[in-house]
């Protein structure tokens, strides 16, 4: 079969999100819009100071700090929804989930991030890092972190352009966002790490992630 062309189609046809599975009537929390940044680190300097962190300070992060890093992995920055990291056709089949611990005025708890609104929803409340870090092979970075952005692969939605290959090509925009997220970190003077050593299963069944997604990579981000 002949496969479309990885650029965005003006009649593309793309699935909306479905409603992740809630135990809270809570309402979204609109994140604060981050300001653009004039001057600072440069993408040279950041380039070269990029590093994984693997220990952070138990210090909370802002909802400012927050809004910023997840802006920087999937905010929208363009008209019909385009966004910081690219997408092939535009279809954006990866979902983000924010597990916040120590950030300022959010419960800590697991949320679902609407990229397209600027907005968490809180799903649960609970701090599960410590059952995350089994999940992810032991992992004590996870249990340290202000907070673990969990990104899936919701194949059904790029399935219907890219059929066998959107699992492939999720995993390469998983690549692109994790990158967005690491260089704004390190911008902002902060720690972060992409940990891509975890169980899927065990992260689905302890975050309850829907079944048709498939838990591929963490963020991670603190103080260091
Ligand atoms: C896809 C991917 C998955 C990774 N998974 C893990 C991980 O599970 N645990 C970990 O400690 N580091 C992980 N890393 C970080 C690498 O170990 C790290 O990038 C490498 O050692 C180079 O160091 P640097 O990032 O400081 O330049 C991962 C990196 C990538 C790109």
């Amino acid at each position: 079969m002949k496969r479309p062309p990885l650029i965005a189609s003006v009649s593309r046809v793309i699935l909306p999100s479905p409603p992740s599975v809630r135990d809270l009537a809570a309402d979204p929390i609109t994140l604060p819009v981050p300001p653009a940044v004039h001057g600072g680190p440069t993408l040279d300097h950041c380039l070269r100071n990029r590093r994984s962190s693997r220990s952070f300070l138990p210090s909370p992060l802002t909802l400012a700090e927050t809004s910023q890093l997840l802006w920087a992995a999937q905010g929208c920055t363009g008209l019909g929804g385009l966004r910081t990291a690219p997408s092939a056709g535009a279809i954006y089949p990866v979902r983000a989930y924010l597990l916040a611990t120590a950030v300022d005025g959010l419960t800590p708890g697991f949320y679902s991030y609407d990229a397209d609104a600027g907005s968490l929803l809180l799903l649960r409340k609970g701090d599960r890092r410590k059952s995350l870090a089994r999940a992810a092979a032991g992992q004590s970075c996870v249990e340290e972190c202000a907070f673990a952005l969990l990104l899936t692969g919701w194949y059904k939605r790029a399935g219907r352009e890219f059929g066998d290959a959107a699992p492939r090509l999720a995993a390469m925009e998983c690549g692109h966002i994790g990158q967005n997220f690491c260089l704004q970190a390190t911008a902002m003077g902060l720690g972060a790490i992409g940990l891509g050593r975890l169980d899927p299963e065990a992260v689905r069944l302890l975050l309850r992630v829907p079944d048709d997604e498939e838990p591929l990579y963490l963020l991670l981000a603190g103080r260091i």
